[in-house]
């Protein structure tokens, strides 16, 4: 394991100013909560792998699994291996008998449109949509490939392919060309659905002419290809062979009844590319049976939801954060789920409070990127709006200052709604450290101790536990349901990529770097790996840095996150190379190609040298220090300490 990123820095920044505060659950909400009894932790620590029941449980199952987990060989586990059961008959068919005409889905496009899908219709369209898939061609373990926007059409295509056993592999819509490609023949995927554009902001956007370009790049021949028509007159594409209008599909199909497969618990229910420790992103492969069941769970007990609730979770659904807890989660407890297609502050900034208010949502989970975007914002405009529906507020993806904590609390959950920070990574595939909400008091700034039922430790480089306020390393020392089955690469790069072997058994490596106090609470200190997330979208730095190094007359980049979740690349190039001329707009057009316009640097720092030990390795660390203006140690060690105060200079000065 590298152990060379951790660091006492930003456990001192947690501690610093912050007399640890302690908030107790509310008895408001403990009184009603989903997760009520704390002998929960007893219980899983006692009944080991068997608690888990509780939340397969909360499925219905084809066929009745009888073993809860097949741990005979490690690190591939099985969970409830010989149940069969399909994630879209547990997401819909079975709301039917309680709730056909509660609301499934309510979806806010960015031009003001809405629509709403009861579970009734929901189940309509996702059937005529699986059989129009089957007419294509799509059989069971057929991989499809979704690159849309947040419009309903994605959730509804997730589960026409889990109704009929055709894994799906989502590409974020942000992505370009080049990166669908790779995941297109990554997953050998055979099928897309995509759609003509959608708006950003005022302009319609062409995501028709990028699947296009990536059909051209990729190795793979597409079958067919599924448009969905989001822009309607705004644009006009041409469709060619093997392509297919989306509405002319379902339409056709219309009324038809496909029987949800049963699939055995262990089979794919879909593959998520993300970024890893080397340069191509991985494809992380997650389990119907194991992954529905630890969704479905926290979703429960974690985020409280129920059947009559009104939930928001605000990611895209083309991470896992909107897998789990915008679709999976909410439609398998039978909760009313609201989809938004805009930014926060489109058309104002006032978008999110609007949208709560308007439909009484009363759990949000949302990211401290966000959150930060509101508090600077202001809280004039959560206060211009009525959010007293509010019941729970949750936030994921990186850590949250116990300033931005206390600000979601006073002004969005009005001072009284529990939040609960929740750890979990695409590869733990759900939540796996947080509080309670109605059981465990919260650590402003602290994501909380693990759930029940996770074995997460925080130990040094020999894998022993670390004491209490020491910096160490994240791990998961026993199974758990939601946790990826494998790797798309295989199972040696599986093995590799996240598994230790100890004395005491296999240890899964988080990539985080934590800390743990006196009562077992998890403070996260940030990745130790070459992961960094900025904005929610997480990236290998040697995927982008690769990219960077692509234009002609640049030598070397190193690219780190800044506090407001910016990119920011440091350059250096040939000595001829003058980088004031194009070479920023072309460090920028290169990545957006490579990756997105989600990967386009922030900010461009040309530098003569970047910062290296002596063993030749680039100090990111420091540089993100310097990005962050924060304060670093000795850098006297380095091979070249002269260069350390001229990027700080050109940093500053910029
Ligand atoms: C980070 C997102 C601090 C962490 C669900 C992890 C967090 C990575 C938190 C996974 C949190 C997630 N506090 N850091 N509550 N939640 N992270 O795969 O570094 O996009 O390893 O999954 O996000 O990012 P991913």
């Amino acid at each position: 394991m590298d152990y060379a990123g951790v660091d006492g820095r930003r456990t001192d920044e947690a501690a610093a100013g912050d007399d640890e505060e302690v908030v107790e659950p509310p008895a408001a909400f403990s009184d009603r909560a989903v997760a009520s009894d704390p002998e929960l932790y007893a219980a899983f620590a006692e009944e080991g792998p068997e608690a888990w029941r509780r939340a397969a449980d909360l499925l219905e199952w084809e066929r009745p699994y009888e073993t809860v987990l097949d741990d005979s060989d490690p690190p591939f586990y099985e969970w409830f291996p010989d149940g069969r059961l399909n994630a879209a008959a547990n997401c819909v068919d079975r709301h039917l008998d309680e709730r056909r005409n509660q609301l499934a889905i309510r979806w806010f496009g960015k031009r003001g449109e809405r629509r709403s899908y009861t579970y009734l219709d929901l189940h309509r369209e996702v059937n005529a949509l699986a059989a129009g898939l089957r007419e294509l061609g799509v059989e069971e373990d057929d991989v499809v490939t979704l690159y849309l926007p947040m419009i309903p059409e994605l959730p509804i295509a997730m589960l026409a392919c889990a109704r009929i056993g055709a894994p799906h592999n989502v590409v974020f819509a942000g992505l370009s060309a080049e990166a669908l490609a790779t995941r297109i023949d990554a997953a050998d995927s055979e099928y897309l659905v995509t759609c003509d554009g959608y708006y950003r902001r005022e302009d319609a956007f062409n995501q028709k002419s990028k699947a296009d370009n990536a059909r051209l790049r990729a190795d793979a021949d597409l079958s067919a290809t599924v448009v969905v028509d989001r822009l309607g007159d705004a644009l006009d594409v041409t469709l060619g062979d093997g392509e297919h209008e989306y509405e002319a599909l379902v339409d056709a199909h219309d009324g038809e009844a496909v029987e949800p497969v049963a699939r055995d618990a262990t089979d794919l229910l879909f593959v998520m590319y993300t970024s890893g420790t080397t340069g191509r992103p991985k494809g992380v492969e997650h389990a119907t049976g194991g992954y529905l069941s630890h969704v479905a769970w926290t979703t429960r007990n974690v985020l409280d939801v129920r059947p009559d609730d009104t939930y928001w979770c605000a990611a895209d659904i083309g991470w896992i954060t909107g897998h789990s807890y915008g679709v999976y989660g909410p439609l398998s407890v039978g909760t009313t789920t609201l989809l938004y297609e805009g930014s926060p502050d489109y058309p104002d900034r006032d978008r999110v409070w609007d949208l709560i208010e308007r439909n009484a949502v009363s759990v949000f989970y949302t990211s401290p990127t966000a959150i930060r975007s509101f508090m600077k914002w202001g809280a004039e405009y959560p206060e211009a709006h009525d959010l007293s529906s509010i019941r729970l507020l949750g936030t994921v993806g990186e850590s949250i200052t116990p300033k931005a904590w206390r600000w979601y609390r006073e002004h969005v959950g009005g001072g009284e709604a529990p939040i609960v920070d929740t750890w979990w990574q695409t590869e733990t595939g759900a939540i796996s450290l947080a509080t309670l909400p109605g059981v465990t008091p919260m650590k402003p700034g602290k994501v909380g101790p693990p759930l029940p039922g996770i074995d997460a430790r925080v130990v040094d480089e020999d894998g022993e536990p670390v004491d209490p306020g020491e910096p160490g390393y994240l791990t998961i020392a026993a199974p758990w349901p939601g946790m990826l089955r494998g790797l798309r690469e295989g199972d040696e790069r599986y093995r590799r990529e996240y598994w230790l072997e100890g004395e005491d058994g296999w240890r899964y490596r988080t990539g985080d770097g934590a800390t743990v106090d006196e009562d077992g609470y998890v403070t996260i200190l940030g990745r130790v790996d070459d992961v960094i997330n900025v904005r929610t979208h997480r990236f290998n730095t040697a995927e982008l840095e690769s990219a960077i190094v692509g234009c002609d007359g640049v030598t070397e980049a190193a690219v780190v996150g800044d506090d407001d979740g910016r990119i920011v690349a440091y350059v250096t190039t040939r000595g001829d190379v003058d980088p004031d001329g194009s070479l920023r707009e072309e460090i920028g057009e290169r990545l957006a190609r490579a990756v997105g316009d989600v990967a386009r640097p922030d900010r461009i720092v040309f530098t003569p040298d970047l910062p290296k030990t002596r063993s030749g390795k680039i100090m990111r660390r420091l540089l993100e220090d310097i990005a962050r203006g924060d304060e670093f140690g000795d850098v006297s060690a380095l091979r070249n300490p002269e260069v350390v105060g001229e990027i700080e200079s050109t940093v500053r000065s910029e």
